[in-house]
């Protein structure tokens, strides 16, 4: 059995209220509240970038005896900070892994950590006792004033994956599919995406009832048989779109369960936006931190894993017995209820700095604002160096 041992998550101290953005924007609150589904949305200061997340994300579930056992370090990210030296590397020297370990990053948009995660599978499978890292880090940016501006956010999940998992084991079947689109993409020399918002959410949701299709065909598996449904979210109504119609003909016991589920799944999401690569997994501790007694051991959960330009998978895992001994559900609630409110004069100034681009030594001070224990400290002469906080 070869799966999620720990999970965790971090989001950046500062946020941006959707209803102080819509109200300034002038646009109906509701229709961010409501039409999109969200609330708050992460807004990282200068200091907080794919590296630094990453490493917050998993320095808290990592102990002594996993830095010694880290083989594979996999960062899934879209929003790297290198385009040749990958984030990993950096996360791999910052949380003190052993040396004899590959530390790469992966591309394909939100799709990233998936890809990890599943290669780290195939990789625990072939390298009995040992475990891998994979992280999904992200910023999600489209520009200010544009229409996908209230879908952006930042953050980032790390999982270890191990034999003998004590979260969630993943099942050996899983569905992929790539399409060569152009629904969502960002040219190396823009530091916003591009995006064709109706066409990716028709992509999306293509993928998924394609995907499903042959899930069921191949596992036979039925809704019946799934406890929950885990969704990549880039906005909280998303994956409804996609899962309702899929509930038409099905009996009200099934529709009130997927649907309770699904809510507790979009809330963590409904307050901090899209992070991208680590969307999928968030929704899955959203869902385990906000349940209390309706999920139980040996519960299948099925997750959809969908990255723009495309390529989709649908996968399921079943849940450990005393799973929820190893959630670190208070700390995730905490981080979420003590950030940072900004003002809109102070978003927009955040929101347009830029990292130094010229010889030298820049320092950078966020002090005010944020308190991740990892944060990009300076660049000297075009190198990122970081900082632990004691
Ligand atoms: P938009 O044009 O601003 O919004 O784009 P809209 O006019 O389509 O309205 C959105 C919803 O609000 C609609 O509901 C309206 O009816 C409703 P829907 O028809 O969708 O059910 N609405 C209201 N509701 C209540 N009260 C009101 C009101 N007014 C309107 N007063 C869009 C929205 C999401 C397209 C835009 O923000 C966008 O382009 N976002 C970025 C793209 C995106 O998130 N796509 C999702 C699928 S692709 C994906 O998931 C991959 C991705 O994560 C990237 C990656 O893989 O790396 C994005």
């Amino acid at each position: 059995m070869i799966g999620i041992d720990k999970i965790n998550f971090f989001t950046p101290n500062t946020y941006i209220d959707l209803v102080k953005l819509a109200t300034y924007r002038g646009v109906d609150p509701d229709k961010y509240t409501i039409g999109i589904g969200q609330s708050k949305m992460a807004v990282p200061t200068i200091t907080q970038d794919t590296v630094s997340m990453g490493a917050n994300a998993a320095f808290p579930i990592l102990e002594k005896k996993d830095l010694t056992a880290i083989d594979l370090v996999v960062v899934g990210t879209e929003t790297g900070i290198d385009e040749s030296k990958s984030a990993a590397a950096f996360i791999h020297q910052l949380l003190g892994i052993h040396p004899f370990a590959k530390s790469i990053e992966i591309k394909q948009a939100c799709y990233g950590a998936t890809a990890g995660l599943m290669m780290a599978r195939d990789f625990v499978k072939t390298h009995p006792g040992r475990k891998a890292l994979v992280i999904g880090s992200d910023i999600s940016r489209y520009g200010l004033n544009t229409s996908g501006e209230v879908t952006q956010g930042a953050g980032a999940v790390a999982m270890l994956i191990s034999e003998n998992p004590r979260i969630l084991a993943i099942e050996d079947t899983s569905i992929a599919m790539s399409e060569n689109i152009f629904d969502f993409w960002r040219p190396n020399y823009s530091d916003t995406a591009i995006v064709d918002g109706k066409f990716s959410n028709e992509a999306y949701v293509k993928f998924f009832n394609l995907l499903w299709t042959k899930f069921t065909e191949e596992t036979t598996y039925s809704l019946d048989d799934i406890s929950a449904f885990c969704f990549h979210l880039p906005y909280t109504k998303m994956g409804k779109k996609a899962l309702l119609p899929l509930l038409e003909n099905e009996s009200a016991g099934v529709k009130e369960k997927l649907l309770a589920h699904y809510d507790l799944s979009t809330e963590y999401t409904r307050n901090i936006g899209n992070i991208y690569t680590g969307s999928l997994y968030l929704s899955f501790m959203s869902l385990l931190d906000n349940q209390t007694t309706s999920l139980k051991p040996n519960d299948l959960i099925a997750f959809f894993s969908y990255g723009s330009g495309a390529v989709g998978e649908i996968f399921s895992g079943r849940l450990i017995e005393g799973y929820e001994k190893h959630l670190d559900t208070a700390n995730h609630k905490d981080m979420l209820t003590d950030r940072y409110d900004l003002s809109i004069e102070e978003y927009e100034t955040i929101f347009n700095k830029e990292i130094p681009k010229t010889d030298g030594i820049h320092s950078l001070d966020e002090e005010k604002y944020e308190k991740g224990t990892f944060y990009l400290s300076h660049i000297s002469n075009h190198q990122r160096h970081y900082e632990k906080r004691q």
